[in-house]
């Protein structure tokens, strides 16, 4: 296992390796509600903010979340301001925090994605750009991050627009991930995250009719936690650049797995609903494991 503590990930200088996975952390209302204290002890070693589109979105109707039992599947179609009203609104209150800033994009067509990226390379505050593939090209009707192909033209697309590392949220509902994976590296990419949610449903009980507002859903937290392993295992077989893994952490050892697997970072998720310091928690205990010499015993 690597030491814990300080890393340096794409150029960031990072205290430690444990950072949120997008969506699941709002550090605004999270200010709001602990004030200084939030800036005093902030748990992440980066900011990653939800996903951005460049025009605002409602989300999708509700209900949006359904509970497993082991986990949660949401269906809440990334509301956000838009592109414009997180520059006006967002961007300032996130530039307070004290980690680097990654934002987190997402177009439906590939110039959507080269106006986001765009508008983010001029902006000091925004350290590095997550590209968030998980959604259908418009324009192809394929989901840009199941394809090889889609993901090497989206790069190509959008490498010459900035020089900030570009990291490229792969999605578990693909083929072979670890195609897509090397594709985004020979295009260009400088690291990859893993996993995104990965597609579920329920049924509005005793019905045929889906629960969930938007038809099917995304299942993430513990019951996704064996996916993510297996996917950032073969990714770090199949790549030289650098991972972030997330999907069902809930403890500093399933942090421990992941970095085990190939991680240089490990990005914490659903947890954070259930326990908002988790985060801290997270840190805490990757830190106390990794202090311990690796022994049968302490497995
Ligand atoms: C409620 C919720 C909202 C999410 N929103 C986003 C998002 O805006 N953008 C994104 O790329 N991923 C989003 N995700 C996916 C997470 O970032 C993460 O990839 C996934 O949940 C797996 O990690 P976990 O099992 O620790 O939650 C969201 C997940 C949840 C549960």
């Amino acid at each position: 296992m690597r030491p814990f503590g300080h890393v340096t990930f794409c150029g960031l200088e990072l205290t430690h390796p444990v950072i949120n996975a997008s969506g699941t952390f709002d550090a605004i209302a999270a200010r709001r509600v602990f004030g200084d204290e939030l800036l005093e002890r902030f748990p992440f070693s980066a900011f990653v903010s939800k996903t951005v589109t460049v025009q605002p979105r409602q989300g999708n109707p509700p209900p949006r979340l359904w509970e497993l039992p082991a986990g949660l599947m949401n269906s809440i179609g990334l509301p956000n301001k838009g592109l414009y009203g997180y520059l006006a609104e967002d961007l300032p209150q996130l530039a307070a925090l004290p980690v680097p800033l990654i934002v987190n994009v997402m177009g439906f067509s590939r110039d959507e994605v080269a106006e986001l990226v765009g508008a983010f390379a001029e902006r000091d505050e925004v350290a590095a750009l997550e590209l968030n593939v998980s959604c259908p090209n418009v324009e192809t009707g394929l989901v840009m991050g199941a394809d090889p192909d889609e993901v090497e033209r989206l790069l190509v697309a959008v490498r010459p627009l900035t020089g900030k590392p570009l990291i490229v949220k792969l999605t578990p509902n693909a083929t072979d991930v670890a195609a897509v994976a090397r594709a985004a590296q020979n295009a260009g990419a400088d690291a990859l995250s893993l996993i995104n949610t990965i597609r579920g449903m329920a049924l509005r009980p005793g019905s045929s009719e889906p629960w969930l507002g938007g038809g099917t859903g995304g299942v993430s937290g513990p019951a996704v936690g064996a996916v993510a392993l297996a996917q950032v295992n073969a990714v770090h077989a199949a790549v030289q650049i650098p991972i972030i893994a997330m999907g069902g952490v809930r403890s500093g050892r399933d942090a421990r797995d992941l970095m085990n697997a190939g991680a240089a970072l490990v990005a914490v998720g659903t947890e954070s609903f259930r326990d908002p310091a988790a985060g801290a928690r997270i840190v805490f205990e990757l830190e106390q494991l990794s202090s311990q010499t690796a022994s049968p015993a302490r497995l």
